[in-house]
């Protein structure tokens, strides 16, 4: 069901073992305010430990996933205010701890924190028509929320430059080409409708395999690559001491379906 306690998101339940947070502040186009971030970060959590949550999906409405980070909040910030308060920080806190798959669902507009949030996700979907773009340089200012250095990760370069110095947004369907979304679709509900398959299928598997496999990929984009290699071995290593292995190469021995105890 709905939570009471929450203004600017919605969180539900549309299938089993899937946490949805819908961004909901729709007359700003879903500009993540301080308060709206602050309660992205309780769901979060709160969707990490809760015991029937297996996985994540984020999205926002049809017209914009998010406009970026609150402009009328940000405009008379100061150095020292935003020093002072770590300004933004806490974004970081929203990926950091989350070891849960996230799947970002974006139609509509993700510009710059919009941009970079959707970026944070493990997986982005998107419609061929979302509008992703990084234009802060347009404001006076950079991307302040991990944008020069994912979307760099994401895209190499020299691309990266070209969309963060122009400020010139992308479509989904370019999303898709460069590799920064996984799969881009037609419409909307076809959007919803395939991140939650998605969502569900990874919900069908072993927590234990998930967080395994998730943690492994995120490490490739911290170490260099033998030591990727070398940590990947050591957590593959580690999974043959869980229940979930042994059912699963059981199960497929025996020709039946895996039942995962998540052990
Ligand atoms: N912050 C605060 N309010 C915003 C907003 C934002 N990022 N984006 C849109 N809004 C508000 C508008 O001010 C407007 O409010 P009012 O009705 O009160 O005037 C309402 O949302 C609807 O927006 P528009 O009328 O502009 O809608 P549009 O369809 O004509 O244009 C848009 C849509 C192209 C997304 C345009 O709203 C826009 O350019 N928004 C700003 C995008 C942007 O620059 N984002 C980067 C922010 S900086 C940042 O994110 C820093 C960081 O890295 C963390």
């Amino acid at each position: 069901g709905s939570h009471p306690q929450y203004e600017f998101i919605q969180v539900t339940e549309p299938r089993p073992g899937v946490g949805q947070i819908t961004l909901n502040r729709p007359k700003s186009l879903n500009a993540l305010s301080t308060p709206l971030i602050t309660e992205l970060n309780t769901a979060l959590s709160s969707l990490q430990s809760s015991p029937t949550t297996r996985t994540i999906l984020l999205t926002g409405s049809p017209r914009a996933f998010a406009a970026g980070a609150d402009i009328k909040e940000m405009a008379p910030l100061t150095f020292s205010s935003a020093y002072l308060t770590s300004f933004i920080e806490s974004w970081s806190n929203l990926t950091h701890t989350l070891k849960k798959p996230l799947i970002a669902a974006v139609s509509g507009h993700a510009l710059g924190g919009g941009c970079e949030l959707a970026l944070m996700a493990d997986i982005l979907y998107c419609t061929k028509t979302a509008n992703f773009g990084q234009p802060e340089i347009k404001l006076g200012t950079i991307p302040g929320a991990g944008g020069s250095q994912r979307l760099t990760r994401a895209v190499g370069k020299a691309k990266a430059m070209e969309l963060i110095l122009t400020g010139k947004s992308f479509s989904g369907e370019e999303a898709e080409k460069w590799g920064v979304a996984a799969r881009s679709f037609g419409s909307w509900e076809e959007l919803m409708e395939e991140s939650l398959k998605t969502a569900e299928t990874i919900a069908g598997y072993s927590k234990v395999a998930v967080q395994a496999a998730k943690e492994v990929v995120n490490k490739s984009q911290e170490l260099g690559l033998r030591d990727g290699v070398e940590f990947e071995r050591r957590v593959f290593h580690a999974l043959f001491g869980s229940e979930d292995q042994k059912e699963g190469m059981g199960a497929f021995a025996e020709k039946r379906r895996a039942e995962w105890k998540d052990r």
